[in-house]
């Protein structure tokens, strides 16, 4: 466990330690002005000890959202909101990154302004599946593929709301191209039938994501930009036939940037993390996804190995606000929440003890 507990320095990255917050969208935001909920500056506070925090998903743009109660990084209103966590962040010494969200297909008109279609690369829709809307689960409906130059407006709502984030006080942003949302809907070839320059090949097929990374780095500097993927990942109806050949050319593409990092989600049949650690020069945070929650033990082992430089866990932090406190004095850890995940107030939020607090009245 040692290994997750050294600090960890990397360009403009200073972390306490090794182990992020990996982004848990909560639901709680107001979900008409998608302000943040009172309480996230407590909740993101609570779980400053993680020497990276990655934020719940953020809209870049009213077609962004996926569903009630999600925040966005749009108004002013929205900024002020997210301020109040980053000041509450910054108190305790953490560092925290905004994860910047476009959900494309993975919407309902009924979750966006004026009953609009959700947007995609081609209108190709979610089958035989619903989605959580405020009037509970919905069918899917079919998205409408987005125009050249609605691509080149979304690319900008992405450096705007990148641009907000640092102004509200952020350490940094992550780009969301991991889980079957918008930018890889791009990156998978049976979201992506486009026959223009977004699609069509390898190259044509990551060209949205390498033009958000190019315009979010233009617009905040690069090393204040992370990058989320999932490759090879089957959730919300993906396939990716040759994931290999495709986040290779990704991670090619993008290593000379100078990213803050690149953050492999591995949950497919493709090793990502192992590959993609030979050619990527920069910070690799790694996480992995499935039934049960990520170990940290496990996690220790990548960075004993050089496999990652940073390990992001997720369901654990929600139950164990201190946990790299727990870690490191060998305190049990608490399960995964079973309830409360999205939606509501404080209850199953802010309302986790840290188990530290009594170890500092037992030893004074
Ligand atoms: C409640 C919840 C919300 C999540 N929301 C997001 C999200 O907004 N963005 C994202 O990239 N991943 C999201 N994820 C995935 C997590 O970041 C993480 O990959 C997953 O929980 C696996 O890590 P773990 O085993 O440590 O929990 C979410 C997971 C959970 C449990």
């Amino acid at each position: 466990m040692r290994e997750l507990l050294e600090p960890y320095r990397a360009g403009r990255l200073e972390l306490a330690n090794r182990v992020a917050m990996a982004p848990m969208t909560r639901g709680r935001a107001d979900d008409v002005t998608g302000v943040p909920s009172p309480y996230a500056a407590t909740y993101y506070r609570q779980r400053a000890g993680a020497g990276l925090l990655i934020t719940e998903g953020v809209y870049v743009n009213a077609l962004a959202k996926g569903g009630p109660g999600i925040p966005g990084l749009v108004t002013d209103a929205q900024a002020r909101g997210w301020r109040e966590v980053t000041d509450a962040v910054h108190t305790e010494g953490g560092t925290v990154f905004a994860q910047l969200w476009h959900v494309g297909r993975m919407t309902h008109p009924r979750t966006l302004p004026d009953g609009e279609l959700p947007v995609a690369p081609s209108a190709v829709a979610i089958e035989g599946r619903q989605i959580f809307t405020r009037d509970g689960l919905l069918d899917h409906v079919t998205p409408r593929a987005l125009t050249v130059a609605e691509i080149g407006r979304t690319v900008r709502d992405f450096a705007a709301a990148a641009r907000r984030a640092i102004e509200a006080g952020f350490d940094g942003v992550e780009i969301h191209g991991a889980n079957g949302y918008l930018v890889q809907q791009f990156i998978a070839d049976n979201t992506n039938l486009r026959t223009d320059g977004y699609g069509g090949s390898v190259t044509g097929r990551l060209r949205f994501a390498t033009e958000v990374v190019e315009a979010v780095a233009d617009a905040v500097g690069a090393d204040r930009v992370g990058l989320r993927i999932s490759p090879d990942n089957a959730e919300n109806q993906l396939a990716e036939a040759d994931a290999r050949t495709t986040y290779r050319a990704l991670a090619d593409a993008l290593d000379p940037l100078g990213l803050a990092y690149l953050h492999v989600l591995e949950n497919g049949a493709y090793g990502a993390v192992a590959d993609l650690r030979t050619r990527w020069s920069g910070t690799l945070v790694a996480n992995t996804n499935g039934p049960v929650p990520s170990s940290p033990e496990a996690g220790a082992r990548l960075v004993r190995d050089g496999h990652a430089d940073v390990v992001a866990l997720g369901r654990l932090f929600l139950t164990n606000p201190d946990l790299p406190a727990r870690l490191a004095h060998g305190i049990p850890l608490a399960g995964p929440p079973t309830e409360n995940l999205y939606g509501g107030g404080a209850e199953g939020y802010i309302d986790y003890p840290a188990a530290t607090d009594d170890l500092k009245v037992l030893t004074g």
